[in-house]
């Protein structure tokens, strides 16, 4: 097949290619919740036998969390050799009361599935399945393809990375190729040529040794809820900069041709607020909205605990409280060297009664891809295939901890084709992946294939 061949799905390969995702979707791999090992498992295994079903040499390897699937077909030494990474884990399905239908019953609604993971990643990770197997019922693949699929991205990667050093010649190839993430826009393809990094860190606050009366006490003993308040207010400017010191250092700067490309994209602040039902919009002085989600650093109070919480009042001061606090990291920034300056620095916020901890969660490194390379503008030529229009190209908000260590392990560039959208609600109740999309990535990814066996080795 060369590179300008159509590539289509029969009535019946779609139909297959749905029946097979719901039943990927019905399984509750939810990686943070223990209850869930046994899913996990299940998961995984559901991947292994269908690429073992498509010739692949496929095995699921247990590490020190949840197992990985590594999947092989090698059909030619001398042709290039791709490595296709996704995640079989979801978020938790909380709140469950907002969900339309269950989350592990996919449902179909106005051409989309509604399902927890069906955008993120579980559709996104199977379109490729499915694209090498619309590429087999034609004939043997173009080129070496292996599959990375991990069960830990929700909760921070922590076991894949030693998994990829120690494997690093099994999972040498020419190029990367991950679809979890978001594209631009419904009817803009896009090639994502960046991602934030990550510091999660979590803030305990102590007061008295248990909670108090708010008459007998109130006035005089500490409170571990107000003290919490205030140092969140203190943690960025009224100009929304971020006050840990050290913070910005080495942090990169936009350059004027990215910020030009950016800002030709059909992007509009108003329609933004309007499509997540906001008010407003607000972050760092100086930037648009695309600038402040792509290219600054952040950071969010993502939970916040303490007191009474129940029905009615209750006159009492707390002992304990607590927050959980996000800082997306750009280009620049080191998350382990972020984490440290936000535990040095946060306690020096509190007052003198209380006593403050910060504890690392987990973290991740941001990063930047180089735009021009033979892979990245194949898969350029893939969406346009598909698409009938050349894609823009955008950097990313979230974070795929992952990607710097492939970078730098496997030494190959790595390509972020992505297929969903941020309206698909990934995270939230009722995330759904539009059946549209599920197919055109089918497309891609063989389309995709079809150009890098084309490249040569
Ligand atoms: N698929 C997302 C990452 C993503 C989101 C990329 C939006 C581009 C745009 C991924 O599954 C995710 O949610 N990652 C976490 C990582 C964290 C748990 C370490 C994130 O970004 O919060
Ligand atoms: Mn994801
Ligand atoms: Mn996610």
């Amino acid at each position: 097949m060369t590179p300008s061949t159509k590539l289509a799905l029969s009535d019946a390969e779609r139909a297959q290619a749905d029946g097979e995702l719901f039943d990927f979707l019905r399984i509750p791999s939810v990686s943070a919740d223990p209850a869930h090992k046994a899913d996990m498992q299940r998961a995984a295994d559901f991947l292994s036998s269908k690429l073992t079903s498509l010739g692949f040499a496929a095995r699921v390897e247990a590490t020190a969390g949840h197992p990985v699937v590594y999947a092989e077909r090698l059909t030619d030494s001398a042709a290039p050799t791709v490595l296709i990474y996704g995640h079989y884990d979801v978020q938790p399905e909380a709140p469950l009361e907002e969900w339309q239908t269950p989350p592990f019953e996919p449902t179909v609604r106005d051409g989309r599935i509604y399902a927890r993971g069906a955008t993120d990643d579980k559709g996104q990770a199977y379109a490729h399945i499915r694209g090498v197997e619309l590429l087999l019922s034609q004939g043997e693949l173009p080129l070496n393809v292996k599959f990375l699929l991990e069960g830990e991205e929700e909760v921070g990667s922590a076991n894949l990375e030693p998994y990829l050093r120690q494997h690093a010649e099994a999972l040498a190839c020419d190029a990367i190729v991950i679809s979890d993430g978001s594209r631009f826009a419904p009817d803009v393809p896009t090639v994502t040529y960046g991602l934030r990094g990550l510091s999660y860190v979590e803030v305990l606050v102590q007061g008295a040794g248990r909670d108090l009366h708010s008459g007998s006490y109130g006035g005089a003993a500490p409170n571990p809820i107000n003290a919490l308040a205030q140092i969140i207010s203190k943690l960025k400017d009224d100009k929304g900069r971020i006050t840990i010191p050290g913070f910005y250092d080495n942090v990169e700067e936009l350059t004027a041709d990215e910020r030009q490309m950016w800002a030709r994209l059909p992007h509009d602040d108003a329609e933004f607020a309007e499509s997540i039902h906001a008010r407003g919009l607000s972050g760092e002085e100086g930037y648009t909205t695309l600038e402040r989600l792509w290219a600054r650093p952040t950071l969010d109070v993502n939970g916040i605990w303490g007191g009474y919480q129940g029905e009615g009042s209750k006159t009492v001061i707390a002992a304990k409280a607590g927050a959980k606090i996000s800082m997306r990291l750009v280009p620049g920034q080191e998350p382990g060297r972020i984490t440290k300056l936000a535990q040095d620095y946060i306690p020096t916020l509190a007052p003198h009664d209380v006593k403050v901890e910060v504890r690392a969660m987990h973290g991740g490194q941001p990063v930047k891809i180089d735009l021009d390379n033979p892979y990245v503008r194949a898969a350029g030529r893939a969406l346009e295939q598909v698409h009938g229009k050349a894609p823009v190209f955008t950097r990313g908000g979230g974070s795929i901890p992952i990607v710097a260590a492939f970078r730098e392990v496997l030494n190959a560039p790595v390509v972020l084709l992505d297929f969903g959208l941020n309206a698909d609600a990934p995270h939230s109740p009722n995330e759904s992946f539009a059946l549209e999309d599920y197919h055109n990535g089918i497309l891609t990814s063989a389309a995709l294939m079809v150009e890098l066996g084309a490249l040569g080795s």
